[in-house]
């Protein structure tokens, strides 16, 4: 029980990594604010995991829309009464090469993957300062970091994450709040079951451990960031990708 009562808000909470961060989180005693654009599976999952007796409700929400970001959070630190971690793990890809990528889906990613964290940041903080603790746990990409052909959208968005985070956590490390950066490796979720099979093997055999990471593997980093374990951490950005170097 490592987040025994604990108000978590998970972004991005209906499925893959993002789901399995909430079945996590919920499991280690968090009360668990699932947010996402998907309204019917995220109901659904919630419902399963409070059968189960577990702490979750589910929030629909774009991430890229600031007032509906502002209300929701909100509307969550007032039932729960705080946020105590806020996990910015919804993100989208828009891939194409650059002379065919079209500013449009260059601003789509950007609105989601940067401004949605911005959004949801500016509204959980004040909550934090108020109690001089929390912990924020931004999600990166090994493609921000190294780049990668088909993605200048995606990289520039998951590059923008890794300065927030060590901006915030240089402005509110004084104010008993942590934030750090995720940076996952390919791993295994919707966002990948779209990749062909070849090019899926071509991943694979870039990464010395020889397997994609799997949902838990990232939601096992989320977690020791977000726990009381991680309190001297602040301003990092933990690679977990098997060891790959793009
Ligand atoms: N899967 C990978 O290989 C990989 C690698 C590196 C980083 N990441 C990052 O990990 C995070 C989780 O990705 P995933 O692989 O679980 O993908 P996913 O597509 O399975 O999950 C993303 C979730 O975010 C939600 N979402 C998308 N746009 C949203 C919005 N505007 N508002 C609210 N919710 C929204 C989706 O509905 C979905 O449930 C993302 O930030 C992604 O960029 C993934």
């Amino acid at each position: 029980m490592r987040l025994q009562d604990k108000v978590a808000v998970i972004t991005g909470g209906a499925s893959g990594i993002g789901l399995a961060a909430t079945e996590r989180f919920a499991k280690e005693g968090a009360r668990v604010a699932m947010l996402d654009l998907q309204e019917e599976i995220g109901k659904q999952k919630a419902e399963e995991l409070q059968a189960e007796g577990y702490r979750v409700t589910f929030y629909q929400v774009d991430v890229s829309k600031e007032d509906d970001v502002q209300r929701t959070i909100n509307d969550i630190a007032e039932v729960n009464g705080t946020i105590d971690i806020l996990i910015n793990n919804a993100g989208i890809t828009k891939d194409s090469m650059l002379h065919k990528m079209s500013g449009e889906a260059f601003k789509n990613v950007m609105d989601v993957n940067v401004n949605g964290v911005f959004y949801c940041t500016q509204a959980a903080v004040p909550y934090m300062v108020k109690q001089g603790k929390g912990k924020i746990i931004n999600t990166s990409s090994v493609s921000g970091v190294y780049g990668n052909v088909g993605q200048t959208n995606y990289a520039a968005s998951k590059a923008a994450v890794v300065g927030m985070t060590k901006t915030w956590a240089k402005e509110l490390g004084g104010k008993g709040i942590n934030v750090n950066a995720v940076v996952p490796g390919f791993t295994e979720s919707t966002m990948v079951a779209a990749v062909p099979e070849k090019v899926i093997e071509k991943m694979v055999a870039m990464v010395p451990v020889k397997r994609l990471g799997k949902p838990e593997d990232i939601a096992n980093a989320y977690l020791f960031l977000a726990s009381e374990e991680a309190d001297y951490i602040n301003g990092t950005a933990l690679h977990v990708d098997g060891g790959i170097m793009m």
